[in-house]
């Protein structure tokens, strides 16, 4: 019996066990009720007394010594299966390091944008995505028929009275008006919503900052000083502008602001349909009916206001052909601009 003892103590230390299967044998060879132990267990009931007092602790050891080896095997196997979704997982290589995200492309340049109005003095505000009637049309001097009221061109969430998804954030810059004095130096900035077809070059939702400055003696001069400081800040010095009379029902006299096409240097390709310009922004002066509605004497106060497409101005800086990117959260649309992280 004693060299049965060590003759299976010897095996026992020679099985390796590497997976569930080697497991299991080792368990039916070795423990089972029908295995070795158990039936050196039955041999040992037949021994005289004194055999079984010699016998007895070796054989018991040889038991402990089993159930150890698979205790210990059994939970080494666990830990290299821990189950994720039905699937196998070696926790024992190596981990996977931490994945640094980036900032959107809409952001970084959102936030290239405030700073450089606020480093001359412009307050950022925010203001409602839904707004009546008249902070988004009438307040601004849209005429009733004007086709911007048109439910072709805006969504109405609300009629009579009306409540609709703002057009443009030139909507906040009333609420504004309304309730503060001037001086006022305010950037707007937001989500804005129109009822169009979705292409390369719009969609039904984009992004707008709008700007304005209100005070005693503001003059043109002033707005034409603050659009080059922006211009020149974010896409260089060297940049080319030209103002262009325009029109809006807000702002007397109007124009809107191009700067030469950076993709062809001015020389004429697609994106500028071939004129050497893009067009970046829409200004100019506050018309006094606006302030009028906003109960600002115009008398005594005029101003300048301003207004552009944050996605225009991240495709022109970016050389981004497609709105559509920005919204589609494609990982390797995004991923591009990690290098721009913290600018
Ligand atoms: N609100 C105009 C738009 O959405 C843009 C604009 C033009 C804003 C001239 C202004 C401005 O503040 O003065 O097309």
């Amino acid at each position: 019996m004693i060299d049965r003892i060590a003759q299976l103590r010897e095996k026992m230390a020679s099985t390796i066990i590497k997976d569930k299967e080697t497991l299991e044998s080792f368990r039916r060879h070795f423990i089972s009720k029908k295995g070795a132990i158990s039936l050196l267990f039955e041999a040992f009931k037949e021994l005289p007394t004194g055999e079984k007092k010699v016998i007895g602790p070796t054989l018991n050891s040889l038991k402990q010594a089993a159930e150890k080896k698979f205790k210990s095997a059994a939970s080494a196997i666990e830990a290299k299966h821990v189950s994720v979704t039905g699937q196998s997982v070696d926790v024992t290589l190596p981990s996977f390091g931490p994945t640094i995200g980036s900032l959107h492309p809409l952001t970084i340049v959102q936030n290239k944008i405030i700073s450089l109005f606020q480093r001359i003095g412009f307050n950022l505000v925010e203001g409602p995505e839904i707004v009546g009637d008249w902070h988004n049309f009438t307040a601004l001097n849209f005429p009733d028929n004007h086709p911007a009221r048109d439910m072709q061109d805006t969504f109405f969430v609300q009629r009579n009275p009306d409540q609709l998804l703002r057009t443009h954030t030139t909507s906040v810059q009333i609420a504004i008006c309304e309730t503060q004095s001037p001086p006022i130096r305010s950037i707007a900035l937001g989500r804005v919503f129109r009822n169009e077809a979705v292409s390369a070059r719009s969609h039904c939702f984009f992004h707008q900052l709008d700007g304005m400055y209100i005070n005693t003696d503001v003059t043109f001069s002033d707005l034409k000083g603050t659009i080059y400081h922006f211009v020149e800040t974010l896409f260089g010095q060297a940049t080319k502008l030209r103002f262009r009379a325009s029109y809006f029902p807000f702002t007397e006299p109007s124009a809107e602001v191009d700067i030469n096409c950076r993709l062809c240097q001015g020389k004429g390709c697609t994106v500028c349909k071939h004129s050497g310009w893009v067009e970046i922004l829409g200004a100019g002066m506050i018309d006094p009916n606006v302030l009028s509605n906003c109960h600002i004497d115009p008398e005594k106060y005029n101003g300048f206001a301003f207004g552009m497409g944050i996605e225009r101005i991240a495709m022109l800086l970016y050389q981004i052909d497609d709105l559509r990117l920005f919204s589609e959260n494609h990982l390797d649309f995004l991923r591009q601009f990690k290098s721009v992280l913290g600018h």
